[in-house]
Protein backbone atom coordinates (compact mmCIF):
# COMPACT_ATOMS: atom_id res chain seq x y z
CA UNK A 1 0.00 0.00 0.00
CA UNK A 2 1.22 3.22 -0.08
CA UNK A 3 0.61 6.48 2.01
CA UNK A 4 -1.03 10.19 0.91
CA UNK A 5 -0.25 12.58 3.04
CA UNK A 6 -2.44 15.58 2.18
CA UNK A 7 -5.00 13.70 0.60
CA UNK A 8 -8.08 15.41 1.15
CA UNK A 9 -7.16 18.59 -0.64
CA UNK A 10 -7.09 19.12 -4.84
CA UNK A 11 -4.56 17.63 -5.81
CA UNK A 12 -4.00 14.89 -3.22
CA UNK A 13 -7.84 13.84 -3.25
CA UNK A 14 -7.55 13.81 -7.62
CA UNK A 15 -4.22 11.54 -7.05
CA UNK A 16 -6.05 9.02 -4.45
CA UNK A 17 -9.04 9.51 -7.10
CA UNK A 18 -6.88 8.48 -9.78
CA UNK A 19 -5.16 5.75 -8.08
CA UNK A 20 -7.55 3.62 -7.05
CA UNK A 21 -9.25 4.34 -10.37
CA UNK A 22 -6.28 2.40 -12.19
CA UNK A 23 -4.64 0.39 -9.00
CA UNK A 24 -5.86 -2.18 -6.56
CA UNK A 25 -2.92 -1.37 -4.61
CA UNK A 26 -4.70 0.37 -1.39
CA UNK A 27 -4.18 3.96 -0.04
CA UNK A 28 -3.75 5.42 3.50
CA UNK A 29 -4.58 9.22 3.40
CA UNK A 30 -3.35 11.16 6.27
CA UNK A 31 -4.37 14.84 6.10
CA UNK A 32 -5.07 17.57 9.04
CA UNK A 33 -8.32 18.60 7.58
CA UNK A 34 -7.25 22.46 7.33
CA UNK A 35 -9.74 24.57 5.59
CA UNK A 36 -8.07 23.26 2.97
CA UNK A 37 -8.82 19.50 3.62
CA UNK A 38 -12.48 18.09 2.55
CA UNK A 39 -13.41 14.71 2.73
CA UNK A 40 -16.27 15.49 0.40
CA UNK A 41 -13.35 15.39 -1.91
CA UNK A 42 -13.05 11.80 -1.49
CA UNK A 43 -16.97 10.95 -0.68
CA UNK A 44 -16.94 8.83 -3.50
CA UNK A 45 -14.52 6.56 -1.93
CA UNK A 46 -17.17 5.68 1.22
CA UNK A 47 -17.19 1.79 1.34
CA UNK A 48 -14.33 1.29 -0.30
CA UNK A 49 -11.77 -1.20 1.50
CA UNK A 50 -9.19 -0.10 -0.28
CA UNK A 51 -9.18 3.40 1.48
CA UNK A 52 -8.71 4.68 4.83
CA UNK A 53 -8.47 8.10 5.95
CA UNK A 54 -6.46 9.29 9.17
CA UNK A 55 -7.00 12.83 10.60
CA UNK A 56 -3.82 13.94 11.75
CA UNK A 57 -0.51 16.29 11.12
CA UNK A 58 2.57 15.43 9.00
CA UNK A 59 4.51 17.19 11.80
CA UNK A 60 2.93 14.53 14.32
CA UNK A 61 6.35 12.07 14.18
CA UNK A 62 4.55 9.87 16.62
CA UNK A 63 1.46 9.23 14.46
CA UNK A 64 3.28 9.31 11.32
CA UNK A 65 5.46 6.35 12.28
CA UNK A 66 2.67 4.56 13.98
CA UNK A 67 0.54 4.62 10.59
CA UNK A 68 3.95 3.56 9.21
CA UNK A 69 4.89 0.59 11.46
CA UNK A 70 1.38 -0.52 11.35
CA UNK A 71 0.65 -0.59 7.62
CA UNK A 72 3.88 -0.88 6.39
CA UNK A 73 3.49 0.98 3.39
CA UNK A 74 5.95 0.65 -0.09
CA UNK A 75 6.06 4.32 -0.82
CA UNK A 76 4.71 8.05 0.48
CA UNK A 77 3.66 10.18 -1.26
CA UNK A 78 3.69 14.04 0.04
CA UNK A 79 1.27 16.54 -0.65
CA UNK A 80 0.35 18.17 2.38
CA UNK A 81 1.38 21.79 2.55
CA UNK A 82 -0.18 25.09 3.21
CA UNK A 83 -0.40 26.24 -0.90
CA UNK A 84 -1.74 29.45 -1.18
CA UNK A 85 0.36 32.65 -1.51
CA UNK A 86 -1.91 34.92 -0.41
CA UNK A 87 -2.25 33.26 2.74
CA UNK A 88 1.47 32.90 3.44
CA UNK A 89 1.34 36.89 2.84
CA UNK A 90 -0.93 37.91 5.88
CA UNK A 91 0.18 34.51 8.19
CA UNK A 92 3.38 32.81 7.40
CA UNK A 93 3.70 31.20 10.42
CA UNK A 94 1.36 27.92 9.27
CA UNK A 95 3.26 27.68 5.96
CA UNK A 96 6.62 27.79 8.34
CA UNK A 97 5.13 25.43 10.58
CA UNK A 98 3.76 22.52 8.36
CA UNK A 99 5.78 23.31 4.78
CA UNK A 100 9.33 23.19 6.97
CA UNK A 101 8.96 21.60 10.52
CA UNK A 102 5.89 19.34 9.10
CA UNK A 103 8.26 17.97 6.46
CA UNK A 104 11.24 17.63 8.63
CA UNK A 105 9.16 15.75 11.28
CA UNK A 106 7.71 13.29 8.47
CA UNK A 107 11.13 12.84 6.65
CA UNK A 108 12.27 11.50 10.31
CA UNK A 109 9.29 9.44 10.99
CA UNK A 110 9.99 8.14 7.26
CA UNK A 111 13.75 7.71 7.72
CA UNK A 112 13.29 5.32 10.92
CA UNK A 113 10.52 3.30 9.23
CA UNK A 114 12.71 2.64 6.32
CA UNK A 115 16.38 2.05 8.21
CA UNK A 116 14.31 -1.01 9.80
CA UNK A 117 13.05 -2.81 7.16
CA UNK A 118 14.28 -5.34 5.41
CA UNK A 119 16.98 -5.43 2.28
CA UNK A 120 14.27 -6.23 -0.51
CA UNK A 121 11.60 -3.43 0.78
CA UNK A 122 14.12 -0.95 1.73
CA UNK A 123 15.49 -0.95 -1.38
CA UNK A 124 11.96 -0.98 -2.92
CA UNK A 125 10.72 2.21 -0.67
CA UNK A 126 10.00 6.07 -1.99
CA UNK A 127 9.64 9.17 -0.89
CA UNK A 128 7.75 11.02 -2.92
CA UNK A 129 7.48 15.00 -2.43
CA UNK A 130 5.41 17.48 -3.98
CA UNK A 131 6.39 20.61 -4.77
CA UNK A 132 6.28 23.89 -6.98
CA UNK A 133 7.58 25.77 -9.30
CA UNK A 134 7.42 28.51 -7.97
CA UNK A 135 10.74 27.21 -5.89
CA UNK A 136 12.27 28.96 -8.78
CA UNK A 137 11.62 32.66 -8.69
CA UNK A 138 9.95 34.67 -11.40
CA UNK A 139 10.63 34.78 -15.36
CA UNK A 140 10.73 37.92 -17.50
CA UNK A 141 8.75 37.90 -20.76
CA UNK A 142 12.25 36.32 -22.31
CA UNK A 143 13.64 33.90 -20.33
CA UNK A 144 14.14 30.65 -21.39
CA UNK A 145 11.52 28.03 -18.71
CA UNK A 146 12.34 26.46 -15.85
CA UNK A 147 14.72 23.82 -15.70
CA UNK A 148 15.57 21.23 -12.91
CA UNK A 149 18.87 23.22 -12.89
CA UNK A 150 17.17 26.66 -12.73
CA UNK A 151 18.47 28.47 -9.34
CA UNK A 152 16.07 28.16 -6.50
CA UNK A 153 14.94 31.94 -5.76
CA UNK A 154 11.87 32.26 -4.21
CA UNK A 155 9.82 35.23 -3.69
CA UNK A 156 6.58 34.24 -1.23
CA UNK A 157 6.39 33.14 2.06
CA UNK A 158 4.75 29.91 0.47
CA UNK A 159 7.36 29.39 -2.11
CA UNK A 160 10.00 29.86 0.22
CA UNK A 161 8.95 26.99 2.54
CA UNK A 162 8.43 24.48 -0.09
CA UNK A 163 12.08 25.72 -1.31
CA UNK A 164 13.00 24.96 2.06
CA UNK A 165 11.16 21.75 2.16
CA UNK A 166 12.62 20.40 -0.95
CA UNK A 167 15.93 21.36 0.49
CA UNK A 168 15.12 18.93 3.24
CA UNK A 169 13.94 15.93 0.99
CA UNK A 170 17.60 16.77 -0.72
CA UNK A 171 19.45 16.16 2.15
CA UNK A 172 17.41 13.28 3.98
CA UNK A 173 18.49 11.93 0.53
CA UNK A 174 22.39 12.27 0.44
CA UNK A 175 23.15 12.48 3.77
CA UNK A 176 21.03 9.39 5.40
CA UNK A 177 20.39 7.54 1.62
CA UNK A 178 16.77 8.00 1.67
CA UNK A 179 14.91 6.96 -1.47
CA UNK A 180 13.30 10.35 -2.33
CA UNK A 181 11.93 11.97 -5.53
CA UNK A 182 10.61 15.45 -6.21
CA UNK A 183 8.31 17.09 -8.37
CA UNK A 184 8.14 20.65 -9.00
CA UNK A 185 4.98 21.40 -11.18
CA UNK A 186 3.37 24.56 -12.40
CA UNK A 187 -0.12 25.67 -11.89
CA UNK A 188 -2.81 22.82 -11.57
CA UNK A 189 -6.77 23.18 -12.61
CA UNK A 190 -9.87 20.92 -12.35
CA UNK A 191 -12.11 19.20 -10.54
CA UNK A 192 -11.97 20.08 -6.27
CA UNK A 193 -10.14 22.86 -6.32
CA UNK A 194 -10.70 25.45 -3.51
CA UNK A 195 -11.87 28.73 -4.84
CA UNK A 196 -9.62 30.70 -3.04
CA UNK A 197 -7.49 30.21 -6.03
CA UNK A 198 -7.79 32.18 -9.59
CA UNK A 199 -9.71 29.86 -11.56
CA UNK A 200 -12.66 28.31 -9.27
CA UNK A 201 -12.98 31.77 -8.22
CA UNK A 202 -13.75 32.98 -11.22
CA UNK A 203 -16.19 30.08 -11.63
CA UNK A 204 -17.57 30.37 -8.21
CA UNK A 205 -17.73 34.72 -8.17
CA UNK A 206 -19.64 34.19 -11.91
CA UNK A 207 -22.58 32.42 -11.07
CA UNK A 208 -22.69 33.91 -7.90
CA UNK A 209 -22.96 37.53 -9.46
CA UNK A 210 -19.70 38.70 -7.90
CA UNK A 211 -16.98 41.02 -8.88
CA UNK A 212 -13.94 38.64 -10.92
CA UNK A 213 -10.81 40.46 -9.20
CA UNK A 214 -7.92 40.56 -11.25
CA UNK A 215 -5.13 41.96 -9.41
CA UNK A 216 -2.82 44.30 -11.12
CA UNK A 217 -2.56 44.81 -15.01
CA UNK A 218 -3.36 41.05 -15.13
CA UNK A 219 -0.54 40.30 -17.55
CA UNK A 220 1.42 38.24 -15.12
CA UNK A 221 1.44 34.73 -16.92
CA UNK A 222 1.00 31.29 -15.33
CA UNK A 223 1.73 27.91 -16.57
CA UNK A 224 -1.28 25.47 -16.68
CA UNK A 225 -1.88 21.84 -15.87
CA UNK A 226 -4.64 20.14 -15.74
CA UNK A 227 -4.82 18.08 -12.40
CA UNK A 228 -5.02 14.85 -13.58
CA UNK A 229 -2.19 15.24 -15.73
CA UNK A 230 0.04 16.21 -12.72
CA UNK A 231 -1.32 12.83 -11.01
CA UNK A 232 -0.38 10.88 -13.88
CA UNK A 233 2.96 12.51 -14.07
CA UNK A 234 3.26 11.67 -9.70
CA UNK A 235 2.72 8.13 -10.87
CA UNK A 236 5.62 8.08 -13.67
CA UNK A 237 7.55 9.63 -11.27
CA UNK A 238 7.34 6.88 -8.32
CA UNK A 239 7.76 4.36 -10.95
CA UNK A 240 10.52 5.06 -12.93
CA UNK A 241 12.14 8.49 -11.58
CA UNK A 242 15.56 7.85 -10.87
CA UNK A 243 16.55 8.28 -6.78
CA UNK A 244 17.02 11.56 -5.36
CA UNK A 245 16.25 13.55 -8.57
CA UNK A 246 14.37 16.46 -9.10
CA UNK A 247 11.44 16.65 -12.49
CA UNK A 248 9.81 19.22 -13.35
CA UNK A 249 6.13 18.97 -14.54
CA UNK A 250 4.19 21.21 -16.69
CA UNK A 251 2.26 21.21 -19.89
CA UNK A 252 3.67 23.96 -21.94
CA UNK A 253 0.84 26.13 -21.30
CA UNK A 254 1.85 29.71 -20.78
CA UNK A 255 -1.39 32.21 -20.18
CA UNK A 256 -1.56 35.63 -18.99
CA UNK A 257 -3.87 35.95 -16.13
CA UNK A 258 -6.86 38.59 -18.06
CA UNK A 259 -6.67 35.82 -20.89
CA UNK A 260 -7.36 33.04 -18.14
CA UNK A 261 -10.39 35.40 -17.05
CA UNK A 262 -11.63 35.65 -20.64
CA UNK A 263 -11.87 31.61 -21.47
CA UNK A 264 -13.69 31.24 -17.98
CA UNK A 265 -16.10 33.76 -18.90
CA UNK A 266 -16.24 32.92 -22.96
CA UNK A 267 -17.16 29.33 -21.36
CA UNK A 268 -20.04 30.47 -19.06
CA UNK A 269 -21.09 32.38 -21.70
CA UNK A 270 -21.77 29.45 -23.52
CA UNK A 271 -22.63 26.59 -21.17
CA UNK A 272 -24.35 29.04 -18.58
CA UNK A 273 -25.51 32.36 -19.88
CA UNK A 274 -26.37 34.72 -17.58
CA UNK A 275 -30.53 35.35 -16.83
CA UNK A 276 -30.06 39.18 -18.38
CA UNK A 277 -28.40 38.83 -21.45
CA UNK A 278 -24.79 40.20 -20.14
CA UNK A 279 -21.53 38.56 -20.98
CA UNK A 280 -19.60 37.22 -17.66
CA UNK A 281 -16.50 39.38 -18.58
CA UNK A 282 -18.70 42.84 -17.30
CA UNK A 283 -17.90 41.52 -14.43
CA UNK A 284 -13.78 41.70 -14.59
CA UNK A 285 -13.06 44.42 -11.67
CA UNK A 286 -9.06 45.54 -11.27
CA UNK A 287 -8.08 45.29 -7.88
CA UNK A 288 -4.47 45.92 -5.99
CA UNK A 289 -1.95 43.88 -7.29
CA UNK A 290 -0.19 40.90 -4.80
CA UNK A 291 2.57 42.33 -3.30
CA UNK A 292 5.79 40.74 -4.81
CA UNK A 293 4.08 39.44 -7.36
CA UNK A 294 5.86 37.03 -9.05
CA UNK A 295 5.31 38.30 -12.91
CA UNK A 296 5.90 34.68 -15.22
CA UNK A 297 6.54 31.05 -14.62
CA UNK A 298 7.26 28.57 -17.12
CA UNK A 299 7.83 25.17 -16.92
CA UNK A 300 10.54 22.85 -19.08
CA UNK A 301 9.08 19.63 -18.73
CA UNK A 302 11.41 18.01 -20.92
CA UNK A 303 13.42 16.05 -18.61
CA UNK A 304 10.63 13.89 -17.47
CA UNK A 305 9.27 14.00 -21.22
CA UNK A 306 12.57 12.27 -22.81
CA UNK A 307 13.86 10.04 -19.61
CA UNK A 308 9.97 8.78 -18.40
CA UNK A 309 8.16 9.36 -21.56
CA UNK A 310 5.39 11.27 -19.67
CA UNK A 311 3.57 13.75 -21.91
CA UNK A 312 -0.18 15.13 -20.79
CA UNK A 313 -3.61 13.95 -21.72
CA UNK A 314 -5.50 17.48 -21.39
CA UNK A 315 -4.40 20.33 -23.96
CA UNK A 316 -5.44 24.09 -21.73
CA UNK A 317 -8.75 24.20 -24.70
CA UNK A 318 -10.56 20.54 -23.23
CA UNK A 319 -8.94 21.01 -19.49
CA UNK A 320 -10.59 24.17 -18.68
CA UNK A 321 -13.75 22.61 -20.51
CA UNK A 322 -14.38 20.40 -18.74
CA UNK A 323 -13.20 21.80 -15.20
CA UNK A 324 -16.30 25.00 -16.04
CA UNK A 325 -18.37 22.35 -16.63
CA UNK A 326 -17.67 20.18 -13.17
CA UNK A 327 -18.29 23.10 -11.36
CA UNK A 328 -21.41 23.73 -13.02
CA UNK A 329 -22.51 19.53 -12.52
CA UNK A 330 -21.26 19.97 -8.61
CA UNK A 331 -23.37 22.67 -7.27
CA UNK A 332 -23.79 20.83 -4.16
CA UNK A 333 -19.91 20.60 -3.15
CA UNK A 334 -19.82 24.72 -4.10
CA UNK A 335 -22.25 25.48 -1.92
CA UNK A 336 -20.42 23.47 0.73
CA UNK A 337 -17.71 24.80 0.52
CA UNK A 338 -18.83 28.08 0.06
CA UNK A 339 -21.22 28.00 3.41
CA UNK A 340 -18.25 25.94 5.39
CA UNK A 341 -20.57 22.81 5.60
CA UNK A 342 -17.98 20.74 4.23
CA UNK A 343 -16.29 21.23 7.87
CA UNK A 344 -19.14 19.78 9.75
CA UNK A 345 -17.48 15.99 9.18
CA UNK A 346 -14.87 16.91 10.71
CA UNK A 347 -16.77 17.91 13.79
CA UNK A 348 -18.86 15.25 14.17
CA UNK A 349 -16.00 12.57 13.10
CA UNK A 350 -14.09 14.26 15.73
CA UNK A 351 -15.73 15.81 18.41
P1 LIG B 1 -4.43 22.21 -0.93
O1 LIG B 1 -4.22 23.39 -0.06
O2 LIG B 1 -5.66 22.10 -1.75
O3 LIG B 1 -4.35 20.87 -0.04
C1 LIG B 1 -3.42 20.70 0.98
C2 LIG B 1 -3.88 19.54 1.85
O4 LIG B 1 -2.88 19.33 2.87
C3 LIG B 1 -5.21 19.80 2.57
O5 LIG B 1 -6.03 18.66 2.50
C4 LIG B 1 -4.78 20.07 4.01
O6 LIG B 1 -5.77 19.70 4.97
C5 LIG B 1 -3.54 19.19 4.12
N1 LIG B 1 -2.62 19.66 5.17
C6 LIG B 1 -2.21 20.93 5.42
N2 LIG B 1 -1.36 20.94 6.46
C7 LIG B 1 -1.21 19.65 6.85
C8 LIG B 1 -0.44 19.01 7.87
N3 LIG B 1 0.33 19.73 8.70
N4 LIG B 1 -0.51 17.67 7.99
C9 LIG B 1 -1.32 16.94 7.18
N5 LIG B 1 -2.07 17.49 6.21
C10 LIG B 1 -2.01 18.83 6.05
O7 LIG B 1 -3.13 22.13 -1.84
P2 LIG B 1 -2.96 21.55 -3.31
O8 LIG B 1 -3.20 22.64 -4.28
O9 LIG B 1 -3.70 20.29 -3.43
O10 LIG B 1 -1.38 21.27 -3.31
C11 LIG B 1 -0.87 20.00 -2.89
C12 LIG B 1 0.64 20.04 -2.98
O11 LIG B 1 1.03 20.32 -4.32
C13 LIG B 1 1.27 21.13 -2.12
O12 LIG B 1 2.46 20.61 -1.57
C14 LIG B 1 1.58 22.24 -3.10
O13 LIG B 1 2.69 22.99 -2.68
C15 LIG B 1 1.89 21.45 -4.35
N6 LIG B 1 1.62 22.12 -5.63
C16 LIG B 1 0.42 22.73 -5.86
C17 LIG B 1 0.17 23.30 -7.11
C18 LIG B 1 -1.15 23.94 -7.43
O14 LIG B 1 -1.28 24.56 -8.50
N7 LIG B 1 -2.18 23.83 -6.60
C19 LIG B 1 1.15 23.26 -8.10
C20 LIG B 1 2.38 22.65 -7.81
C21 LIG B 1 2.59 22.07 -6.58
O1 LIG C 1 2.78 27.66 -9.69
C1 LIG C 1 2.29 26.68 -8.82
C2 LIG C 1 1.51 27.33 -7.71
O2 LIG C 1 0.28 27.75 -8.27
C3 LIG C 1 1.29 26.42 -6.52
O3 LIG C 1 2.51 26.09 -5.93
C4 LIG C 1 0.38 27.10 -5.48
O4 LIG C 1 0.10 26.19 -4.41
C5 LIG C 1 -0.90 27.49 -6.17
O5 LIG C 1 -1.74 28.18 -5.26
C6 LIG C 1 -0.62 28.38 -7.39
O6 LIG C 1 -0.09 29.66 -6.97
P1 LIG C 1 -0.53 31.01 -7.70
O7 LIG C 1 -0.27 32.14 -6.80
O8 LIG C 1 0.04 31.08 -9.08
O9 LIG C 1 -2.11 30.69 -7.87
P2 LIG C 1 -3.41 31.60 -7.64
O10 LIG C 1 -4.56 30.82 -8.16
O11 LIG C 1 -3.48 32.13 -6.25
O12 LIG C 1 -3.15 32.82 -8.61
C7 LIG C 1 -2.93 32.61 -9.99
C8 LIG C 1 -2.64 33.97 -10.61
O13 LIG C 1 -3.84 34.74 -10.58
C9 LIG C 1 -1.61 34.77 -9.83
O14 LIG C 1 -0.84 35.52 -10.76
C10 LIG C 1 -2.44 35.71 -8.98
C11 LIG C 1 -3.68 35.95 -9.83
N1 LIG C 1 -4.94 36.18 -9.10
C12 LIG C 1 -5.28 35.28 -8.13
C13 LIG C 1 -6.45 35.44 -7.42
C14 LIG C 1 -6.83 34.46 -6.33
C15 LIG C 1 -5.75 37.23 -9.45
O15 LIG C 1 -5.44 38.02 -10.35
N2 LIG C 1 -6.93 37.38 -8.75
C16 LIG C 1 -7.30 36.54 -7.75
O16 LIG C 1 -8.38 36.77 -7.11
Amino acid sequence: MILVTGGAGFIGANFVLDWLAVHDEPVITLDKLTYAGNVENLQTLQGDTRHTLVQGDIGDRDLVAKLLAQHQPRAVINFAAESHVDRSIHGPGDFIQTNIVGTFNLLEAVRGYWSGLPAEQKEAFRFLHVSTDEVYGSLTKDDPAFTESSHIEPNSPYSASKAASDHLVRAWHHTYGLPVLTTNCSNNYGPYHFPEKLIPLLIVNSLAGKPLPVYGDGQQIRDWLYVKDHCSAIRRVLEAGRLGEVYNVGGWNEKANIDIVHTVCALLDELRPRADGQPYKNQITYVTDRPGHDRRYAIDARKLESELGWKPAETFETGIRKTVQWYLDNPDWVSHVQSGAYRDWVQKQYA
